[in-house]
């Protein structure tokens, strides 16, 4: 596609904001792009949701939205589009769909999954239930709607904690994230059965890496996602669902930061925060990374890609989602 005069002008605005993380040799290869998906959103009542491991040229260039999974699951009943575009992985666009079942609901790429969601079948947690007659199921949002539909009330790592000690109960099963769970666990007097999933993204942080950037680096704030291993969460200053990581940085404004996560993430926040240095330690996830500006484009354009379920799953699922929506962060 052509970087037009037209084009440099009309997506001006948008690479002033992002110059100082982008060269413009690059920006011209994204720029046609963005001009097309932002002109046919709107002739299509369309609505773009980005999580916030999008790549920059997604998360300030065409999402209408962009945040955490609960904030997208909530945005996502919220919105008046007919169409909605997810860019993030399959089990956030099933989450979409739950949520509107009205309405289309299109992943650029079906095949961005996510280690955790894939770990676990709805038949599993059937089997967790029989072994464990009674006890409430939890599961993280990372979960596909078979999954939501056996679950009795979702939660992300923003409200964890929270969900569990609302059930007001001795035990639940939480799933499948096992490392999430074991911090659910150090915050909580509830007894937790967790399962053996992990996120391939966050499972590779060492809590011998953060002592070494300490060593280098005395006076850095440490802030990991709570899908990263216990020791990394306790060798860090701060835990909490990515945009309780962003609202860190923003809140504190620390002179070095390390943000223990995907690393699209230090890109996108850089922009809102030139104060800020990023100590980036680079595990980019694969599923997202599937997320392309030519495939938003294809998919838009053609109405391809479009989440199907059956209206079981959705009433079923959709409760679960509901029921966490209620209880809030
Ligand atoms: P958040 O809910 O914190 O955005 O996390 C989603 C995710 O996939 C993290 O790996
Ligand atoms: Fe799944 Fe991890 Fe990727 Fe998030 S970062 S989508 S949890 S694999």
């Amino acid at each position: 596609m052509e970087f037009t005069s037209e084009i440099k002008k009309a997506t001006n605005s948008i690479y002033q904001k992002i110059s100082k993380t982008m060269p413009e040799i690059e920006w011209s290869v994204h720029a046609p792009y963005i001009y097309e998906i932002n002109k046919l959103k709107k002739e299509k009542n369309a609505v773009i949701l980005a999580h916030n491991y999008q790549t920059p040229e997604i998360y300030h260039g065409i999402s209408d939205f962009s945040a955490d999974s609960l904030a997208l699951a909530i945005e996502a009943a919220k919105t008046k589009a007919e169409i909605i575009v997810m860019c993030g992985v399959h089990f956030m666009a099933e989450t979409a769909k739950l949520m509107s079942p009205n309405k289309k609901v299109l992943l650029p790429d079906l095949k961005a999954g996510c280690s955790l969601s894939s770990s676990i079948t709805g038949a599993d947690v059937r089997e967790l239930k029989r072994k464990n007659p009674g006890v409430p199921v939890v599961s993280y949002v990372n979960t596909s709607a078979d999954v939501k539909a056996e679950t009795d009330v979702c939660c992300t790592s923003a409200n964890a904690v929270k969900i569990v000690n609302s059930l007001g109960v001795k035990k639940v099963i939480f799933l499948p994230d096992d490392y999430l769970a074991k911090y659910v666990a150090s915050q909580t007097d509830v007894e937790i059965i967790s399962w053996r999933g992990t996120c391939e993204v966050h499972e590779q942080f060492t809590d011998t890496e953060i002592y070494e950037i300490r060593k280098n680096n005395p006076d850095i704030k440490v802030i990991a996602h709570p899908e990263c291993p216990p020791e990394v969460i306790k060798a860090s200053d701060f835990a909490g669902s990515t945009s309780g990581m962003i609202k860190y940085v923003r809140d504190n404004q620390p002179k070095k930061v390390m943000m223990v996560t995907e690393c699209s993430m230090s890109d996108n926040i850089q922009i809102d925060n030139p104060n800020v240095e990023f100590i980036r330690p680079c595990n980019l996830c694969p599923h997202m990374k599937r997320i392309t500006l030519p495939k938003i484009l294809d998919c838009l354009k053609n109405e391809t890609n479009e989440i199907i379920m059956s209206k079981d799953i959705i009433e079923k699922a959709r409760k679960s989602v509901e029921r966490m929506a209620a209880i809030g962060r």
